[in-house]
């Protein structure tokens, strides 16, 4: 079985993407032939830093691997580095609605917030769909947030496995059961992110203990005392959530023991539970973020394999589409 997944180099990385992310990169790796890319071209779609691109790129990969990808089993590798992405991106634009971008939340609202809102925000979704569909993945570890840009890819798949002939394996997304989409912890009706959540809400992956333990204390939570879950209750069901993915305790028993409690014990719990959970992960991380030269090695390797798996669908897609190939 082939697997595919994608992350931005740029922006630091938060609890949400390891829950959405990360931790579902290493667990799918063990299902089959697992593709896990750093997206450097998608970085470019909002306005960004050339130098700090440079060196998140570098801070990605070495998380990646941090976090439980093995290169001996995984094919991680960086976006640009391959030229079949940019490429399809072009190809795929074909079979691809201008009305369905527009109809993108993330487009609506990465682009509210932005001063200049490029054409390559727009057309975003079409780079994505291609990197799936290059590598006949059939399925795909994502958070909630990208369910919407996951669809239109099948939507493309379909298209134009209707309109040139079967190519396209029609991907699947695959969603945690618990922490698909984690909440901002001072604002919990929204989902956690760099840039549109608060500092103080938002837990980084590479945050200190001392800050991670504040950023939880300090969370908001609602009205009541009950540790339990629920529409009314944003913000506790969010620390469950993170507890639940921290420990792989199911919400229900987590629930359960808190019961009797109040909010005070379970806050310090899920605090020292996400302590616990970053603090080898930072370890690790650290050492293979000293040796660059040793993570280009491997990312070259990646690349190169990446080069071989997708080469052939770009073939594919040029013959298909009628274009006449060079002698
Ligand atoms: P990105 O870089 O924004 O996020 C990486 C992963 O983290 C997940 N995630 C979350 N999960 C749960 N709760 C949250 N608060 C949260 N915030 C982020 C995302 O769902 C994602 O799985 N467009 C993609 C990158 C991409 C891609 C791909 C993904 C490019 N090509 C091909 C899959 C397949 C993105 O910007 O993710």
């Amino acid at each position: 079985m082939r697997i595919f997944s994608g992350i931005q180099p740029t922006g630091a990385k938060h609890f949400g993407n390891y829950s959405g992310g990360f931790r579902q990169y290493a667990a799918t790796q063990e299902q089959g032939d697992a593709f896990f890319c750093v997206v450097d071209l998608h970085s470019i779609t909002v306005d960004y830093d050339p130098a700090d691109l440079r060196e998140r790129t570098l801070d990605l990969a070495a998380l990646l691997f941090a976090t439980g990808l093995d290169p001996a089993r995984s094919t991680v590798f960086v976006q640009s580095h391959v030229k079949a992405h940019a490429e399809a991106a072009w190809l795929l634009g074909a079979v691809t609605s201008y009305g369905q971008l527009g109809r993108m939340t993330q487009f609506k609202d990465k682009g509210d917030r932005q001063e200049f809102v490029s054409a390559g925000l727009f057309t975003y979704p079409i780079l994505m769909a291609g990197d799936i569909l290059l590598y006949n993945a059939q399925k795909v570890p994502i958070g909630d947030d990208q369910r919407q840009h996951l669809e239109l890819a099948r939507d493309i798949a379909e298209r134009f496995n209707a309109r040139f002939g079967e190519t396209f394996v029609v991907p699947e997304g695959v969603y945690p059961e618990v922490g698909a989409r984690v909440m901002d912890l001072q604002e919990p009706t929204k989902k956690m992110s760099t840039t549109g959540g608060t500092p103080q809400g938002t837990l980084l992956l590479l945050d200190p203990p001392d800050v991670l333990r504040k950023k939880v204390k300090s969370a908001v939570t609602d009205s009541g005392s009950e540790v339990r879950r629920g529409d009314d209750k944003p913000g506790v069901t969010n620390l469950i959530d993170i507890l639940s993915v921290c420990t792989g305790e199911t919400a229900g028993a987590i629930e359960v023991r808190y019961e009797a409690g109040g909010y005070g014990q379970f806050k310090s719990d899920v605090a020292d539970a996400v302590v616990e959970l970053l603090e080898p992960i930072q370890a690790r991380y650290h050492e293979l973020r000293s040796d660059p030269a040793e993570l280009n090695r491997l990312l070259g390797i990646g690349a190169d394999k990446a080069r071989e798996a997708s080469l052939p669908t770009l073939h594919a897609i040029y013959d298909r589409m009628g274009f006449v190939r060079p002698a």
